[in-house]
């Protein structure tokens, strides 16, 4: 098989590139090793910054979710007992966030790439990574068995954290940098109507919480735990008396509660690998770097980096420039390095970290007071969560 932009992994990352190249002339054909089911029900992110939702629009990929999608103009950090609200397009002139499961955008984008005969072969095990270093790189892979080649320019590495691209870099010539956090997220889904308007994030000396919503009638929650938690470990009852009790108010808030239909757990982790480039292989998402959920972030800057790509790759085909290909590391790493930091800073200031260092939590109270009181505090936080610009 051969194609121009080889693709491994169907994930926001690997099908944003395809869409964007296929509008473009470019062809791709993405490997993914699970099924379209698979894919399709993995629970994932939930808030789309301004700058996501305005290219899923603009490529024509954004129909249902502007139907489906709920548009939150403001997000809630609670503490001591009270919510505060950040109004995130009064602070902004005007972006906003929308929420939309990261699985409906591959929904949509699957439908799209395969209604434009886009290729895109599920359950692609072991894949390989040849001739990087050369301008004739391939991806050898199986399927059901049997074993088949892509031959291609180039490659796009959109694999994910545990993806075989990142590690096809010999490990002299990358560099990781990396925070492991001592918490963990308990993600619920429960069949409840809102139990507000926006979301909530909140401290408390039991440790962090947040309510987010997935639809008017199924709402998405979630506590921080230890990292070394079993959902097993956890009933409902002590699930919803835990939630009770961080999101508790000084005037009576209570989350609404309903049947609890999943239940996971996330790891808390900062990573990220540089560069993301080695000869014809390209990193892009989760494959080169991670952030903790508590910015919302990690879809968000997987589709900025593919825009990045996108469009150097555009330039060499139509123009043969290479000097956007040499850029695309540091260009990306920008953006990424910038959400680190932002994921890191609300990770920070809202969890609480083992040995319950009274220091530590003043100085979490004192930037909490400051973010929710001082608006050029207030709006740098909105500003990093609606999402700064994609150029
Ligand atoms: P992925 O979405 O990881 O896609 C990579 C794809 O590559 C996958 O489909 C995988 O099956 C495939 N793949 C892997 N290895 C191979 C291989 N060898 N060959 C072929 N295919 C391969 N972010 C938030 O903002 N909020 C959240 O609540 C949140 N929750 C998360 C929960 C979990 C469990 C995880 C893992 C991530 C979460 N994230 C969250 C982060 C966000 O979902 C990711 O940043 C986003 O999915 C990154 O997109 P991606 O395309 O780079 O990678
Ligand atoms: C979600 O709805 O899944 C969600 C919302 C906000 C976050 C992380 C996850 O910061």
């Amino acid at each position: 098989m051969r194609t121009q932009v080889g693709i491994v992994g169907a994930g926001p990352a690997g099908l944003m590139l395809s869409h964007l190249l296929h509008l473009e002339g470019i062809e791709s054909v993405v490997l993914e090793s699970r099924s379209r089911d698979a894919v399709e029900a993995t629970l994932r992110a939930g808030v789309l910054e301004q700058g996501t939702v305005d290219l899923l629009n603009a490529t024509g990929v954004g129909t249902r979710m502007q139907r489906e999608g709920a548009v939150h103009h403001g997000i809630e950090l609670r503490f001591g007992g009270r919510g505060h609200r950040i109004d995130l397009s009064a602070l902004t002139g005007g972006k906003a966030i929308t929420l939309y499961a990261q699985h409906e955008v591959l929904k949509d984008l699957i439908a799209a790439r395969l209604a434009a005969q886009g290729t895109i072969l599920f359950e692609a095990q072991d894949a390989s990574l040849h001739d990087l270093d050369g301008s004739a790189p391939s991806i050898r892979f199986q399927i059901a068995g049997t074993g088949q080649t892509v031959h291609c320019d180039f490659i796009a590495g959109c694999d994910g954290f545990h993806g075989v691209s990142r590690l096809s870099i010999p490990e002299s010539r990358r560099t990781e940098y990396s925070r492991v956090y001592p918490f963990g997220w308990f993600g619920i889904l429960t069949r409840a109507p809102p139990s507000s308007p926006e979301l909530i994030y909140t401290h408390h000396e039991r440790g962090f919480a947040l309510v987010s919503t997935r639809s008017p009638d199924i709402q998405r929650l979630y506590f921080q735990c230890d990292p070394r938690d079993t959902v097993d470990g956890w009933s409902d009852a002590r699930i919803w008396e835990e939630f009770r009790a961080r999101l508790a108010t000084h005037d009576g808030w209570l989350p609404r509660e309903g049947p609890i239909t999943q239940k996971n757990i996330v790891a808390m982790r900062s990573f990220v690998c540089e560069p993301l480039r080695h000869g014809r292989l390209f990193l892009a998402g989760d494959a080169a770097h991670i952030v903790p959920p508590t910015g919302a972030k990690g879809l968000n800057l997987a589709v900025a980096d593919v825009r990045v790509l996108s469009r150097a790759l555009i330039a060499f085909y139509r123009e043969g420039r290479q000097d956007l290909l040499d850029r695309y590391s540091e260009t990306a790493l920008a953006r990424v390095w910038r959400a680190e930091h932002f994921s890191w800073w609300m990770t920070s200031m809202l969890h609480q970290f083992p040995g319950k260092d009274p220091f530590q939590e003043r100085l979490q109270l004192a930037e909490l007071r400051y973010v929710t009181t001082s608006r050029p505090k207030a709006t740098t936080l909105a500003e990093n969560y609606v999402g700064l610009p994609l150029e």
